[in-house]
């Protein structure tokens, strides 16, 4: 019998109408929940969707949940799915009110606290930062004697590296604290030098069925401060590498220690010069910024009908050998205001374009975008090898040669 599935948010962010394809795809009838207007809803999702319940704020728990109760009308639920981080906790409340089985709250809450999830994975062992949790400047303050230098600052339930800051010294600590002064709650943290890498990964019932490792060129909070960059994440062929291998076998005590059950985990991870693998931080949802569009590339598979069908049946049918290295790079225009031209295209393509499945610019004539608040930018390229070194050479060259001029 076909699962019915509550999915919180089905048209934003981009991805989501996407998964919610996914779940009708596999044959599951979807209850959608968001706070976009049902005529807002993207295609994709519309057309996958049984039913759609639009409320009015979708961050006031209580509401939400007596509001979808009304809406059920007894019928039962197989699953209460979310995948955008501000709803992971929501989805546990619901699963919790309504009777449906998957991640409890406090599972939930462990995966969107950094001070708590790093609390649980010290417990087992696992190598976290330094951290502590500040409500205020004192606490920051005895936070920084205890941790020392370097270090960083950070919202405790953040996304997008926003609010985000390092710290070498005094100085730089008290100007950060100034500009996180709006900040509920921070999470004061050792700075890791090092690579910084994810590990995503499918499961059902605790297993792993899919896993993936990107390489992220440069760390997104560089990327994120410099806007020069065209950040690329890099989905790596090979994962029995030995530094790989040590993320994931990190990544599996941490998917042990938090008791992940079924769905999808994007995890990220630090490799530090002396070889030493340390976590950073994880969620219980799929990495965002078109990054299961570069596992898909890496596999010719497709991990948004995969999840579905992992969530809805514990299996996952989708291919899991790894092709190629895939980079995404992800652009950003130069020069303010409306996109002109595009330069360097052309001749990119033609030295690389039979490795260059997906080339997504925003539009000559649209505005160009904030590039603080969005990751893709103004456009985002995919190149594919089974080489690494060609890969990246071909990622550089994206960042390098094409620029994408706004006036
Ligand atoms: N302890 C640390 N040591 C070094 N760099 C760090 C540390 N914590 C965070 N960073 C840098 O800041 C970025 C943002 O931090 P983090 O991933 O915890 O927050 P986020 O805002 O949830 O991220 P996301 O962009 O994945 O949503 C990291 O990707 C990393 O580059
Ligand atoms: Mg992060």
């Amino acid at each position: 019998m076909a699962p019915n599935v509550l999915f919180l948010s089905p048209g934003y962010p981009a991805e989501m109408p996407l998964f919610t394809r996914g779940l009708s795809h596999v044959g599951a009838r979807v209850f959608g929940v968001g706070d976009q207007p049902s005529s807002a809803l993207p295609p994709e999702a519309r057309t996958a969707l049984s039913d759609y319940l639009q409320v009015g704020n979708l961050w006031d728990e209580q509401a939400v949940v007596a509001a979808v109760r009304g809406w059920l009308r007894g019928r039962s639920l197989e699953r209460v799915e979310c995948l955008w981080e501000p709803g992971v906790v929501l989805a546990a409340r619901l699963r919790q009110a309504l009777g449906a089985p998957g991640m409890d709250v406090e599972t939930a809450t462990r995966f969107r606290d950094k001070e708590l999830m790093k609390q649980a994975l010290d417990r087992a062992g696992v190598r976290t930062p330094k951290h502590a949790r500040a409500r205020n400047a004192g606490e920051a303050r005895a936070a920084m004697e205890r941790i020392g230098f370097p270090l960083i600052l950070k919202p405790i339930d953040g996304a997008g590296s926003a609010d985000t800051y390092t710290a070498r010294d005094a100085v730089e600590f008290e100007r950060a604290l100034a500009l996180t002064r709006a900040v509920p709650e921070l999470s004061v943290e050792e700075y890791i030098e090092g690579d910084e890498f994810t590990f995503d990964t499918i499961c059902a019932h605790g297993e792993i069925l899919f896993q993936n490792v990107c390489l992220y060129r440069p760390k997104p909070l560089v990327a994120r401060l410099n806007e020069w960059v065209s950040s690329q994440s890099v989905a790596l062929r090979d994962i029995d590498a030995p530094a790989v291998r040590q993320g994931r076998a990190l990544g599996r005590e941490v998917l042990r220690a938090l008791g992940f059950e079924s769905g999808y985990t994007h995890m990220e991870w630090f490799l530090t010069a002396s070889g030493e693998a340390v976590f950073g931080e994880i969620g219980a949802r799929a990495p965002g910024a078109r990054l299961v569009h570069g596992m898909n590339y890496s596999c010719d598979a497709d991990y948004f009908a995969g999840w579905a069908e992992a969530v809805c049946y514990g299996r996952l049918s989708q291919p899991t050998h790894k092709k190629y290295n895939t980079a995404c790079v992800f652009k950003r225009a130069v020069g303010q205001g409306r996109i002109r031209r595009y330069e360097g295209l052309d001749a990119l393509l033609a030295r690389y374009g039979e490795h260059i499945p997906v080339v997504d610019l925003n539009a000559i004539g649209s505005p160009r975008r904030d590039w603080k608040s969005s990751v893709v930018g103004d456009g985002w390229l995919v190149a594919r090898h089974p080489n690494l070194e060609f890969t990246l050479e071909m990622a550089d060259r994206i960042g390098t040669d094409l620029r994408i001029v706004a006036s």
